[in-house]
């Protein structure tokens, strides 16, 4: 019998075929790929803010041309991820201006400060850490440029998070300032982690839909207690405390039982209201104002090479 558009479509997410931009899809299937994708671009490069904060205070060149690679890599993971989101019929311009307005979206974590150099330890170690865990299955994601983007993506983290936990293996081996230093990073970083992989299943407006697309493979939840039951003993060869008064190991689940996530926190700061979102937008909206000189005499430069070689 004659199949239609969606169940063919359907059919062969079935059989887990990649979706390709030319490719018929249903349009909300196109217009969660558009929300996720350039969430996670804009993420990418809001990312490099707080990061970037110490590339020139880092102490000592190593750690500062590490530092400088990751940040470089951000800003290349959030390129890539608009190529991907663009194939899907949105300009690169459109994305910006979302981002620029404030109406986009981007991921919670990166609207705290990083106080001290123990902050990009726990980064690496934590946030990258989440960041790997949450990007793993979206290799296998049913829309093509995404998955294929993240296969690279994810190479480049692993070597973010090892920089970020030796980071932090260094100052917890220090003194007794350095150690310090680690545990009040910890300390401010662990629950917006656990936040920055959503909101619960139950209260997730999308995972149900975004999983019968093989776009989501597990769910927030899952990958939260993948992330807490892989972090936990990296803390305890750190010597360093998890302020979870909750955390316990349960040996029936094989897993860890955490205490309650504040999820006002995570709405407020979602909302804009975190410590540093006003300061993230102005400081990425100063960017691209001051750096429209760069991208005409780009454009000019582009032009005149392309004028000069029909001649
Ligand atoms: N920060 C901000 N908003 C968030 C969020 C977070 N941590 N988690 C969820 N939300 C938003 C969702 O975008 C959605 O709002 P919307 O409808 O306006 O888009 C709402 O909260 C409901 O959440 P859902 O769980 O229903 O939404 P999703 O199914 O999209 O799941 C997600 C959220 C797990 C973050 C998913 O979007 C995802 O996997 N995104 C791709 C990965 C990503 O963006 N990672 C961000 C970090 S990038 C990074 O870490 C860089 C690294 O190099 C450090």
């Amino acid at each position: 019998e004659v199949k239609n558009l969606e169940e063919i479509f359907e059919a062969r997410i079935a059989r887990d075929e990649k979706i390709e931009p030319k490719d018929w899809m249903p349009e909300k299937y196109r217009k969660t790929h558009i929300r996720q994708i350039s969430q996670h671009a804009h993420s990418e490069i809001i990312g490099m803010l707080p990061e970037g904060n110490w590339i020139t205070r880092a102490p000592s060149l190593r750690r500062k041309a590490a530092l400088l690679a990751k940040v470089q890599d951000e800003a290349g993971h959030g390129l890539y991820l608009y190529s991907a989101c663009e194939t899907l019929g949105v300009s690169r311009d459109e994305l910006y201006d979302q981002l620029h307005s404030g109406k986009a979206k981007y991921s919670s974590i990166f609207n705290y400060p990083t106080i001290t150099w123990a902050d990009i330890g726990a980064i690496g170690w934590l946030v990258d850490g989440a960041a790997i865990i949450n990007q793993v299955p979206l290799c296998n994601t049913s829309f093509g440029p995404y998955a294929r983007a993240m296969v690279r993506v994810c190479k480049e983290e692993s070597f973010h998070q090892r920089q970020g936990y030796e980071i932090m293996l260094t100052l917890c081996r220090g003194t007794e300032e350095q150690k310090a230093m680690a545990q009040d990073a910890l300390n401010r970083w662990w629950w917006p982690s656990l936040m920055m992989l959503g909101p619960t299943d139950a209260e997730s407006v999308h995972t149900e839909q975004s999983m019968k697309w093989k776009l989501k493979r597990k769910s927030n939840d899952e990958l939260r207690q993948q992330f807490i039951d892989q972090t936990v003993p990296q803390a305890d060869i750190l010597g360093l405390t998890i302020p979870d008064p909750d955390l316990k190991w349960n040996e029936e689940t094989g897993h860890y039982d955490f205490g309650e996530i504040d999820w006002e926190e995570f709405w407020q700061v979602v909302k804009g209201h975190g410590p540093c979102n006003k300061e993230r937008m102005s400081a990425r909206v100063n960017a691209w104002n001051n750096g429209e000189w760069v991208r005409d005499a780009a454009m000019a430069y582009a032009e005149k090479k392309e004028a000069n070689k029909l001649k």
